[in-house]
């Protein structure tokens, strides 16, 4: 199997404070880490839930993808799952050989220092894909003790 976790369910947000205290009221949730990719025009916060996150996304400005995603929704909602791969560049190239439709044809950053790449919905179920390659868990699993 290719895909060793879900990663974190990415959710679009209108107002990400909002979003962060509905689930800190609602399931207790604790914001484990925050960042702003300019280059997805996107304010994130993670919420843990064991080893895995959710991923609320706001848009900062009007032209970035999650912007489109809330205006063609209607609203906030699931945005797109994130699977944690050993290595984003050879799935994606193995994907790519079997005709898989992507959104970056190369990996790229994302955000808490993981190298990422998306598939597109189209030819992937109808669902965007994040491959996510966590450089902390391959550390941890190549580390001595
Ligand atoms: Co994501």
């Amino acid at each position: 199997m290719l895909l060793q976790r879900i990663d974190h369910v990415g959710y679009a947000v209108e107002n990400l404070e909002e979003a962060i205290r509905y689930h800190q009221r609602l399931y207790g949730a604790e914001v484990v880490h925050r960042e702003r990719m300019e280059p997805d025009g996107v304010a994130e916060a993670l919420l843990a839930i064991g080893d895995s996150f959710i991923q609320l996304l706001e848009p900062t400005r009007d032209d970035s993808p999650v912007a489109r995603f809330l205006e063609r929704n209607g609203g906030p909602g699931v945005h797109h799952v994130g699977y944690g791969v050993a290595d984003v560049s050879a799935t994606l190239t193995r994907l790519k050989e079997q005709g898989v439709r992507v959104v970056d044809d190369h990996p790229r950053p994302g955000s808490r220092g993981c190298t990422v790449a998306f598939l597109h919905p189209k030819g992937a179920m109808g669902v965007l894909v994040e491959l996510v390659e966590d450089p902390s868990l391959a550390d941890a699993a190549t580390a001595p003790g």
